[in-house]
């Protein structure tokens, strides 16, 4: 089987930053005139500002940029309650009344997502208008790829896209048969005749790309027996981008009812200011956000206990291997094995301690394994490691890169293409990071 080798490191990532000619500082966009409305509009409902002002970054697309040194302890910002949308905004409003009055008991994103389609369709009658204004047009999740850029992903992250792809096919479905029976109207026009797939689908990501966690008490015309009422999206705050690292407290604070955020970073002047969504892998940031972080230590490789068995056979002469495979199984040492660009999980280095080691056939030696490596033969540890993991590439086999065609381009490669590279060439990348990390760092086996 043919290998290409793969080639999307940092370079590759400058590279691209270079050809998609987005500029290498950011450009503030705090001056557009959305902006200036959007922010005035907030004002006059309790906003008093922060040192965060909006800008499109060369990594990350549009986001927030301070205007001071930040330091760990103050508040990023503040949005007050008045300014947040949930489903009791919704239920304030005449859809949500008639939604509640109807008893038909909808979702909690189904509430939001008719709310969001109802309020742009309004334009400038809405009072949400400013807002809905700087809401992105598109997306970039699995919703917006079509059948061959879908197709272009390889298994698993295919299969869950389509999974995905087709559950919002279905809530629309379900949606649509509901306000059948509702009969709302925006003026003269019915809500069942504004309600397309292509404008579910864009309220549906952004409230599912957007939203930030709020617990609800009060829900008893929600459908809740699937997913929690929690949904909040939070205008302004809502510009701030993800990392991995970012470290904060949020939530809505019951003292000054606004929703806070406050960061446990350092920022400078200028800086882009970043939450974490959680501690997502990029098929997950993929399939939730429409995005992928170029390194991310969050994706993993699975090593499935039948690797391990391949290897055993493959490498006969490792000692009292039938001992060892039951020892691992009895310990449930045999699960959570698995590589990110961290190196291995605490497991799988024990795994491969033991099968490594040249102790006695019983118990106790393979017991003081797993606390004491010191008796492990190293380059037995190296080789079954570095085998497992070229394994693993081999049997994944090539994948097909789309930036075929692109590369001797001078054309910027979209967005969409570098999220299918990046995920098809992912697993590839980390696990030949792990081979280089064995071959070179002494301290590959070390466990915390
Ligand atoms: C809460 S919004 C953040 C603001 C958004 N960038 C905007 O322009 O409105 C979440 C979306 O921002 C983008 N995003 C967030 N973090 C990112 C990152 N680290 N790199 C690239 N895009 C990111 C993704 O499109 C995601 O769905």
């Amino acid at each position: 089987m043919e290998h290409r080798k793969v080639k999307y490191g940092r370079t590759w990532w400058k590279r691209q930053r270079k050809k998609n000619q987005t500029p290498s500082r950011p450009k503030s966009c705090d001056n557009d005139q959305d902006m200036i409305v959007l922010r005035q509009w907030m004002h006059k409902d309790g906003y008093t500002g922060c040192s965060l002002k909006p800008a499109v970054f060369p990594d990350t697309g549009r986001g927030l940029m301070t205007t001071r040194n930040i330091s760990p302890g103050n508040i990023l910002i503040s949005i007050p309650e008045a300014l947040l949308i949930t489903t009791d905004t919704v239920l304030d409003s005449d859809l949500g009344q008639m939604i509640a009055n109807s008893k038909m008991k909808l979702k909690p994103i189904q509430v939001l997502v008719l709310f969001l389609v109802v309020e742009r369709y309004k334009g400038s009658a809405s009072q949400w208008q400013h807002y809905v204004d700087v809401l992105p047009k598109e997306y970039t999740t699995p919703l917006y790829f079509n059948h061959d850029e879908i197709n272009s992903l390889n298994d698993p992250i295919k299969h869950q896209a389509t999974e995905l792809i087709d559950n919002v096919a279905e809530l629309f479905k379900s949606t649509q048969y509901s306000i059948k029976h509702l009969d709302y109207k925006i003026g003269t026009v019915s809500l069942d005749d504004i309600l397309t797939y292509d404008i579910f689908k864009w309220a549906w990501c952004a409230v599912n790309t957007r939203s930030v966690y709020i617990d609800h008490i009060n829900s008893d015309w929600l459908d809740t027996t699937t997913e929690k009422n929690h949904f909040a999206l939070a205008p302004y705050l809502d510009l701030i981008n993800h990392t991995n690292s970012a470290k904060v407290e949020a939530g809505f604070n019951f003292e000054n009812r606004c929703y806070d955020i406050k960061t446990l970073d350092t920022y400078k002047k200028y800086d882009q200011v970043f939450i974490c969504y959680n501690q997502h892998s990029n098929v997950k940031l993929f399939l939730e956000y429409g995005f992928i972080l170029p390194d991310n230590d969050c994706s993993i490789v699975s090593v499935t206990p039948s690797d391990i068995y391949t290897i055993c056979k493959k490498l006969s002469h490792l000692g009292n291997i039938k001992e060892k495979l039951k020892f691992l199984n009895q310990k449930e040492l045999l699960v959570n094995l698995e590589v990110s660009l961290n190196g291995a999980s605490w497991n799988l280095k024990t795994c491969v301690l033991i099968l490594s080691a040249n102790t006695e056939k019983n118990e106790y030696s393979f017991m003081k394994c797993v606390y004491d490596s010191s008796d492990s033969c190293y380059t037995t540890c190296k080789m079954l490691m570095k085998t497992l993991l070229e394994n693993k590439i081999e049997s994944a086999g090539n994948h097909d890169s789309c930036r075929k065609g692109f590369e001797s381009s001078e054309a910027p490669l979209p967005y969409k293409a570098v999220i299918i590279d990046t995920l098809n060439g992912e697993r590839e990348r980390i696990l030949r990071s792990n081979i280089k990390m064995l071959l070179t760092n002494k301290e590959y086996f070390l466990r915390d």
